[in-house]
């Protein structure tokens, strides 16, 4: 059967912006337990790019489909949250450092995937990490454009993307089954766009977190950073081994690291020296969409109405980047498209990706 490839185009968006700054308290590396979280972990405020434009204490005032929440949650699969942008139709590049949260359920202060949204979704627990993956319809969660991109918690400066992230789990070993106990992830990515999403969220006392989590390979997409076999329609938990950490590889024996290219060289996705391929899973348990994205089932998909950096102070311009010239070779695959497209059709992008039923949403 197919296996979905989750193709993603993704721009390369680290470092594109001022190189020159980083921040002197990293996000990755604050350790903030999960009842201490501040209103804005950020505490950096000189950063060229500006500051944390939504806020970390998150309840039930903050729960609707306005929130800045920048805290979430990867717990079970029928509540996790993503990282999407806060206004209608923009593209991941113009939103990386100010994404919210959306989570498929409610309780966590933030807004809520609308039904729909998901479209297939693969959610596997190994012992090091989650590892979370499907197909959207994405103008449900506001992601517009053609173009995909990552979010982690290391950013180009440090701050993360978005700038102030948090992301917990409840379960990690460490909660015992406690769904009120929650574990600081401080190595997670995520990558959305092209009609597709995936994320990785690491236990911090698993194996490598670091490696596993890794956020250097922003220009290789899921298949590379989060191998799966999610498929549109399918929506499924299962257990799983631990991939190789992300850009290491093994053939006849040897085990070499990938390195991307720096930003400005392109890359030749078809002549990868490695396909990476999904790490063994069992155990897999089919459930119903609807049981999952219950809470958004009366929620039509509308978001914010203003663009939170129009008129940014000290952050002109500098954060939206430009198209590299190395992502937009290859024809267009539609990651929804059945059928195993070969992964040289993987990295094109997609000017069929945007479904119909966009204006509909948007016309309100
Ligand atoms: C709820 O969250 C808001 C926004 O972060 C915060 O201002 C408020 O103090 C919180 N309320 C409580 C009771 O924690
Ligand atoms: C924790 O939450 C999950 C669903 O998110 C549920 O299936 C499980 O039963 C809960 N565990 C406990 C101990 O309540
Ligand atoms: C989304 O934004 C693009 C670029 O600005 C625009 O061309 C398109 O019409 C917008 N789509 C919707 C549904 O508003």
């Amino acid at each position: 059967m197919s296996t979905s490839t989750l193709l993603l185009s993704f721009l390369a968006l680290s470092s594109v912006v001022s190189a020159d700054y980083f921040s002197k308290d990293p996000l990755n590396q604050k350790v903030v337990p999960h009842d201490q979280i501040p209103y804005h972990v950020m505490t950096d405020t000189d950063d060229p790019r500006g500051f944390q434009s939504g806020y970390n204490i998150c309840n039930s005032t903050t729960e609707n489909q306005e929130s800045l929440c920048q805290t979430m949650y990867v717990n079970h699969i029928d509540d996790w949250c993503l990282w999407a942008p806060a206004p209608p139709n923009t593209t991941i590049a113009d939103a990386e450092g100010d994404v919210v949260a959306w989570c498929s359920k409610a309780g966590h202060g933030t807004r809520i995937i609308p039904a729909g949204a998901v479209t297939g979704l693969q959610f596997v627990q190994t012992k090091s990490y989650i590892q979370v993956a499907g197909t959207l319809n994405q103008a449900l969660l506001n992601v517009g454009g053609t173009d995909g991109g990552e979010l982690d918690s290391g950013g180009q400066d440090g701050e993360g993307n978005p700038m102030g992230g948090l992301v917990y789990s409840n379960a990690f070993p460490s909660s015992n089954g406690d769904n009120n106990t929650f574990a600081q992830v401080q190595h997670w990515s995520f990558f959305i766009g092209n009609g597709a999403f995936c994320g990785k969220v690491c236990d911090m006392t698993g194996s490598n977190p670091g490696g596993l989590c890794n956020n250097i390979y922003d220009r290789l997409g899921c298949d590379y950073n989060a191998p799966n076999t999610a498929q549109e329609g399918t929506f499924e938990f299962c257990q799983g081994d631990d991939m190789t950490p992300v850009g290491t590889y093994v053939v006849n024996g040897v085990t070499s690291v990938y390195t991307q290219p720096p930003e400005a060289s392109p890359i030749d996705y078809d002549n990868l020296p490695y396909t990476a391929t999904p790490a063994p899973t069992s155990s897999c348990v089919p459930y119903q969409s609807a049981d999952l994205f219950a809470a958004g089932a009366t929620i039509s998909g509308a978001g914010e109405l203003f663009r939170l950096r129009s008129a940014p102070a000290g952050a002109s311009g500098a954060k939206t980047s430009s198209k590299p010239s190395g992502s937009t070779s290859g024809s267009a695959a539609s990651p929804s498209a059945s059928g195993s497209s070969g992964a040289s059709a993987a990295w094109g992008v997609s000017g069929a990706a945007v479904v119909a039923g966009v204006v509909a949403v948007f016309a309100l």
